[in-house]
């Protein structure tokens, strides 16, 4: 759809937006009306550099010609059945991400919070029919974030922040224990746990990658106690962190495994992978969805899936995004610039984040803030070395004015 066509004007769109709908985002100024690549562009042609990649969505680009192939051949065959025929793209992807990750099974949902909310039911399902009605507690990180549906709100250990404020009482059964301090979560184990549920990078608690010696100890916790190690990766998955999925990263593997974001190239599909003996807790009925495994979003995801390998996007950012990392670090106000691949987090020394969040939009470059001082990079993976000096320019400059 184009403003033309309806004849408004971009002034025109944003008002009918303030006026009839509940608008709880910081919108940047403009009317996107297409996107390709690393660009999104408005009703002029105006071009935006894109370093937020629809927050980490858009990992093979904008319109990625082979996704949108696949969605347009897809479309005009069968775009929804629900979940009682078998379709073709849900059977090929779940062998692709199955055998690409090495889980057994795959359960689809629509967004990256439903996949969350179907990894705790299935733990905690698996939990009290293998060790006892109290077998449910999970603990999970502070500063963490899972989403915004009850379960997964209750998972996030952010009580101050505004995506909880005012959603009381919260899912009980869960704890939270300081990110990246391994002792913290071992004190947090009862007779009652039966999972820790954490991301390998924090992504909405401002770019915090775990440890090492964090990560293989929770391992190692999981294993001596019997209780899951849950990841989610709906942010750090499918090559964002230079790994196809950030555990790789660590040489361990989680029991169960949440995706979303990248994996549909822009399409609403999540899932959540396991092992066959977990996976059996959701029996027939126990859990469903009318629009997971949805046909049309299965075939983008299959497509955008096997870009993301096949020119291997993970490499890609693995080595721009050290690249631009160290470029990074050299501007002023700069305090820490943190993080792995093309996910990163500009720490700048004091409150300033909104400053620089607009200046890059006034210079056409697109970025998201956490807080009031982390600025976050998270641009599709397709990025190349002049992109990321075009970024760094643009980004120096915004740095030095402030
Ligand atoms: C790590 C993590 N988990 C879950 C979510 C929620 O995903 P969605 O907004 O698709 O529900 C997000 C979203 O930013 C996320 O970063």
């Amino acid at each position: 759809m184009k403003l033309k066509e309806y004849g408004l004007t971009a002034g025109e769109v944003k008002e009918l937006v303030g006026k009839y709908m509940i608008e709880t985002y910081e919108r940047y100024n403009f009317v996107c009306e297409r996107a390709e690549g690393m660009y999104l562009y408005d009703e002029k042609g105006t071009a935006y550099l894109d370093f937020y990649g629809g927050i980490a969505v858009n990992s093979a680009g904008n319109c990625n010609p082979k996704v949108v192939a696949a969605v347009r051949d897809q479309v005009g065959e069968v775009i929804h059945t629900f979940n009682y025929p078998y379709t073709l793209p849900q059977a090929l992807l779940a062998k692709k991400i199955c055998t690409t990750l090495g889980f057994d099974k795959i359960f689809y949902q629509n967004s990256g919070t439903e996949a969350n909310e179907a990894m705790i039911k299935m733990a905690r399902k698996y939990g009290v029919e293998k060790y006892g009605p109290n077998k449910y507690h999970i603990i999970t990180a502070k500063s963490g974030f899972h989403g915004r549906t009850y379960g997964a709100m209750s998972a996030t250990g952010q009580p101050d922040n505004a995506c909880q404020i005012g959603f009381k009482p919260v899912v009980p059964g869960f704890t939270y224990a300081e990110y990246n301090n391994l002792e913290a979560f071992r004190e947090q184990v009862t007779d009652d746990t039966i999972g820790i549920m954490i991301e390998p990078i924090q992504g909405e608690g401002g770019v915090v990658p775990a440890t090492e010696e964090f990560m293989r100890g929770l391992r190692k916790l999981c294993d001596e106690k019997h209780i899951l190690l849950m990841f989610d990766e709906v942010q750090t998955g499918w090559c964002r962190t230079g790994d196809i999925m950030a555990f790789m990263h660590y040489g361990i593997k989680p029991d169960l495994l949440t995706m979303a974001k990248a994996m549909g190239g822009g399409m609403p599909i999540s899932a959540v992978v396991t092992s066959d003996e977990i996976a059996k807790s959701f029996t027939m009925g126990s859990h469903g969805t009318t629009y997971g495994g949805n046909a049309v979003c299965c075939a983008a995801s299959l497509a955008q899936i096997t870009e993301l390998l096949d020119r291997d996007l993970a490499g890609n950012a693995k080595k721009v995004g050290a690249y631009l990392m160290e470029k990074l670090r050299t501007m002023p106000h700069v305090k820490e610039v943190r993080g792995r691949g093309l996910m990163i987090g500009i720490v700048y020394d004091g409150p300033v984040g909104l400053k620089v969040k607009h200046g890059c939009f006034d210079n056409k470059m697109l970025v998201t803030l956490i807080g009031d001082n982390v600025i976050r990079l998270i641009p599709p993976l397709i990025a190349t070395k002049e992109d990321c000096d075009k970024a760094y320019e643009i980004m120096k400059k915004v740095s030095e004015e402030i």
